[in-house]
């Protein structure tokens, strides 16, 4: 029952079954209303192939959302589908921070690119020295899926050396706040101009649009040519470019603004109703999800889900094991549920 966990391709997804109290997916709820009315607004178009011009405001719109030039931009079909286009690179040696999400790891190896894992001990701070020198590919998630640590930019530098490409997955990234000043995207590089540096972005977080599939890429724009060589046409329906529009204009930058309030705000209380529980919370979090490690966690899991709550089991995590449970951040009347539920189970199991 629970072998299946340990496969590097499995996501959260694959737990978050119909009717139960979701844990287990990093996407808020969503999509909010502009976007909904925004694509319904285009299904009347959808008899036509996805237009140049459609395609050109969502570069204008990320370009514009992130201070770089239109060519520095390449839309993609979900984060995701950056990770695809990264051999193209024909990188010799692709070093991968972990733990981090599987996606790289699986697009890198299955393009025949050999990979080294470069597994960080918890609480997961960056060690640049800890990379091989020989790494021209380095690819890091920041905030990291799935500890929730974000990385602060000095750090993420010092993986930048001559002959070297750094990858820098900010999914997330969004969704992040320094709540002392309260500064958005504290650690994010999506504004700075760099010939060594990829960074790749996701709409479907905080926007609640998993199902559209819809990201970007920001890169020097001889990279973005490299990546695009070959791709197929119109890799983006209309629907995706009309959500990459509105989600990285005023409203979707505002809309991601506040959802990064709403979710420190949700974190906090979840880290302390944890703590409070005696669950213990890895690192000090900073994404939309907290990772906790229990004794018995699988048995847990199994036990919740009989009683209507999906959680993510992070075995399958380079560097985890299966004590770890990554858990969406969700408002704090159901977080108190999910620990509730928790504290009968492990009553049951007596641990
Ligand atoms: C860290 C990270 N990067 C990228 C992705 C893929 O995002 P997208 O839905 O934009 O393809 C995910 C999805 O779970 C993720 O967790």
């Amino acid at each position: 029952m629970t072998s299946g966990l340990f496969a590097r391709h499995r996501h959260g997804d694959a737990d978050a079954e119909p009717g139960l109290v979701d844990f287990a997916v990093n996407v808020r709820g969503g999509p909010p209303e502009f976007i909904c009315d925004a694509l319904a607004g285009r299904i009347g178009d959808l008899a036509h192939y996805p237009s140049i011009s459609d395609q050109e405001k969502a570069i204008t719109a990320v370009a514009t959302a992130h201070d770089r030039s239109r060519d520095e931009v390449l839309l993609l079909a979900g984060a995701a589908e950056g990770f695809e286009l990264l051999p193209r690179l024909a990188p010799t040696h692709a070093a991968l921070i972990q733990p981090s999400f599987t996606e790289p790891e699986l697009a890198l190896r299955s393009a025949g690119v050999p990979i080294s894992d470069v597994v960080l001990p918890p609480p997961w701070e960056l060690a640049p020295d800890a990379v091989p020198d020989s790494a021209d590919l380095v690819v890091l998630g920041n905030p990291t899926n799935p500890t929730s640590v974000l990385h602060p930019v000095s750090a993420v530098d010092g993986l930048r050396k001559p002959g070297r490409l750094v990858v820098v997955d900010e999914a997330f990234a969004d969704i992040t706040l320094d709540v002392s000043t309260g500064a958005g995207e504290p650690a994010s590089i999506a504004g700075t101009r760099a010939d060594d540096v990829i960074v790749i972005r996701s709409v479907t977080k905080t926007f609640g649009l998993a199902g559209l599939r819809a990201g970007y890429l920001l890169a020097a724009p001889d990279i973005i040519a490299q990546l695009a060589v070959g791709r197929r046409p119109w890799p983006l329906g209309t629907l995706a470019l009309t959500a990459l529009t509105e989600c990285l204009g005023p409203a979707g930058r505002r809309h991601a603004r506040v959802q990064a309030e709403v979710v420190a705000t949700e974190r906090a209380e979840m880290v302390a109703q944890l703590t409070a529980a005696g669950i213990e919370v890895c690192a000090a979090p900073s994404a939309s999800f907290v990772l906790t490690a229990m004794p018995n966690a699988l048995e847990i899991k199994e036990r919740l889900r009989d009683k209507g709550f999906a959680v993510r089991s992070a075995a399958n995590f380079v560097g985890l094991d299966d004590r770890h449970i990554r858990l969406a951040v969700r408002d704090p009347q159901t977080t108190r549920s999910l620990i509730t539920a928790i504290d009968e189970v492990r009553e049951e199991l007596g641990t």
